[in-house]
């Protein structure tokens, strides 16, 4: 296929602290893995789903449910080692879309527009949102009550970023090459592109995008899954 799409789920889920790597807690029902693919499903493109070692069986099973034809493998400490096990999997694709299992609610129209702007000839697209907090740079201490306020950061100039992020896949894996183990710090695959002085190209993002994280997101993902309401 021309198109890979790279879903990674290989985190612990820390920060959720469900005591289940983050993709196979449940939401409404059914796991944030499931859900994620299900929302790829008719997607043009090979999906490689990244999972912990150990799970692939288990992710198998919740593609098939999920009713995608997805290659499962193993992730690694990083989010960036586990994109780099997907690139591996995704074969000869000329391009590659790379995108947070944990974003579970990503409409497929995200999808088609980061598929648009590759069409239209960028090599790396990212989804960006406008940043809503007002937001003050600290020095950074650990306790947060210890810490010395800086300035107020001008907010306009913000953007804070989402998945899918797509790119030509020469580009990435030359990304990945150049960055070596400095990619280990990487939560931004379009940064590594960037650090190439490569263009990255931004597409409006979707509030619906927004990455499960803690107890509180997942409290928002079920209430928009929930079939009916009171
Ligand atoms: N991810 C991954 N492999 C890792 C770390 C993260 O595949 N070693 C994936 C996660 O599964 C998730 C996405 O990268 O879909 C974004 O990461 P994050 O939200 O930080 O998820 P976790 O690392 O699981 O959560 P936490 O940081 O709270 O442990
Ligand atoms: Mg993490």
């Amino acid at each position: 296929t021309a198109t890979a799409l790279i879903v990674v789920a290989a985190g612990s889920g820390t920060r959720l602290g469900r005591g289940v790597p983050k993709a196979f807690a449940t939401l409404a029902g059914a796991t944030i893995l499931e859900h994620a693919l299900r929302g790829l499903v008719g997607v043009d493109a090979r999906i490689v789903a990244v999972v912990p070692a150990g799970a692939e069986a288990d992710a198998r099973a919740i593609a098939e449910r999920a009713g995608v034809d997805a290659a499962v493998v193993a992730g690694g400490a990083t989010r960036a080692d586990s994109v780099a096990a997907g690139l591996a999997a995704a074969g000869d694709a000329r391009r590659v879309l790379v995108h947070d299992a944990a974003r579970a609610l990503a409409p497929r129209a995200l999808v088609e527009r980061v598929l648009a702007a590759l069409d239209a000839g960028a090599g790396a697209v990212v989804p960006v949102l406008p940043v809503v907090d007002t937001i003050r740079s600290v020095d950074g201490a650990a306790d947060a009550s210890a810490e010395a306020l800086g300035a107020i950061v001008d907010r306009s100039g913000l953007r804070a970023m989402q998945t899918p992020q797509g790119f030509d896949a020469a580009l990435l894996r030359r990304a990945y090459e150049a960055a070596g183990e400095g990619r280990a710090a990487s939560t931004d695959d379009a940064q590594l592109v960037q650090a190439l002085g490569e263009a990255v190209v931004a597409v409006p993002g979707d509030e619906l995008a927004f990455k499960i994280t803690t107890a509180a997101d997942a409290g928002r993902a079920e209430a928009l899954l929930a079939p009916t309401r009171a």
